[in-house]
């Protein structure tokens, strides 16, 4: 849908407080200021420390967005807002915030589900038609949707139980490597042999398109274990090695299950990663092979719109907007939201915030 309607984006659901103003396909600003320091004590996010920082921020980040944008809030068309999921006291901040805009201005409000902004970066970045394949892949989500419309999403499978980032993360505190622990986890597995140390496929033995990585952690934690006792420590080659295999496995998990997907899908535009696992270069390559041996066009968003920002919330809202119209002061904020209501609830709730 062709459209340059002016959009102001708010995002407060995790640990991102993010404000962004887009017209049509053009990201006019896109303010995010991260928590990672608020929280790095704690080895995870603490919700209501999460919620206060969103509270103190979300008017700073807005005028800061509106400024960078050359507007101000009587050029804006619509305020779109994250409404769910994720952790309550943020999304409430921001819905609450918006709410307080569209009164006090008279514009539009919308309320998106934050995994519909991640599914619709596609459309905002290389215009991708629908119906299309994503997988999303964070620190909260892991799941396969067919995108159909802007609010049609059909979920194809989930995880069971941990996201993929989640177990990035503990990888990294399990071996001593800093937060958050994608990127370092990777950098080690440059250097380490991923056929060192056996890891397990989870779920490769079932059919369907559903994902785990709780036992991916498990198996580590054995193995780092064993290496500390077997020689009183580990070496950093060790520590290598382990990143690898860790690694390969998600690596080979995803690419199986997105193979799945793919075969399950009909008249599709594209495959299309989004989240902040997608910045995985390994992850990334291995699944664009995977697209380009089927002759499906891979589409991987720049890492800022993989990762939690307000403009995917703004081009989704866009998009909710012209096709279903403007929610109301009673908008409320939703910590569980599954995207396709047709699918079961899917089992896996992670420490980043809720699943749908
Ligand atoms: O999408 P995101 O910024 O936040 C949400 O979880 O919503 O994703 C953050 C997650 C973290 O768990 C982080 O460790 C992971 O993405 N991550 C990566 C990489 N960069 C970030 N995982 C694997 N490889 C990376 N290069
Ligand atoms: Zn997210």
């Amino acid at each position: 849908m062709d459209h340059d309607i002016i959009v102001l984006g708010l995002e407060s659901s995790c640990d991102d407080t993010a404000a962004a103003v887009v017209r049509g396909h053009e990201i006019l600003s896109s303010v995010v200021a991260d928590q990672t320091d608020l929280h790095a004590a704690y080895g995870g996010v603490v919700p209501e420390i999460a919620a206060r920082a969103h509270a103190e921020k979300l008017d700073l980040c807005i005028e800061n967005a509106l400024q960078a944008a050359g507007t101000n809030l009587s050029e804006i068309d619509a305020i779109a807002v994250t409404a769910g999921p994720g952790l309550i006291g943020g999304v409430l901040s921001g819905v609450m915030m918006a709410k307080g805009l569209s009164a006090g201005t008279g514009k539009p409000l919308i309320g998106v589900n934050h995994l519909a902004g991640h599914a619709l970066t596609p459309r905002l970045t290389d215009r991708l038609a629908y119906p299309y394949l994503i997988l999303l892949v964070s620190g909260g989500h892991c799941q396969f949707l067919q995108v159909n419309g802007p609010t049609d999403f059909s979920r194809l499978g989930s995880t069971i139980d941990d996201a993929p980032g989640e177990a990035f993360d503990k990888t990294a505190r399990l071996l001593g490597l800093s937060q958050p622990g994608g990127p370092s986890v990777e950098k080690s597995a440059t250097l380490g042999d991923e056929t060192r140390f056996a890891f397990p496929r989870p779920l490769l033995d079932r059919p369907g398109c559903d994902l785990s990585f709780s036992g991916l952690k498990t198996a580590l934690l054995r193995q780092r274990d064993q290496l500390v006792t077997s020689q009183g420590g580990l070496r950093r080659a060790d520590v290598n090695h382990l990143c690898a295999g860790f690694q390969a496995a998600v690596r080979d998990v995803l690419v199986e299950k997105s193979r799945r997907a793919l075969d399950a899908c009909n008249g599709i535009t594209g495959f299309a990663v989004a989240g902040g696992v997608a910045a995985n270069t390994q992850l990334r390559t291995a699944l664009e092979t995977l697209a380009n041996a089927q002759d499906i066009p891979f589409v991987a968003p720049p890492l800022s719109l993989c990762t939690d920002n307000a403009a995917m919330i703004a081009f989704a809202g866009a998009e909710k907007f012209l096709a279903d119209g403007a929610d109301d002061l009673t908008l409320s904020a939703r910590p569980r939201w599954p995207l396709d209501k047709r699918a079961p609830a899917a089992l896996g709730s992670g420490k980043k915030g809720a699943k749908a």
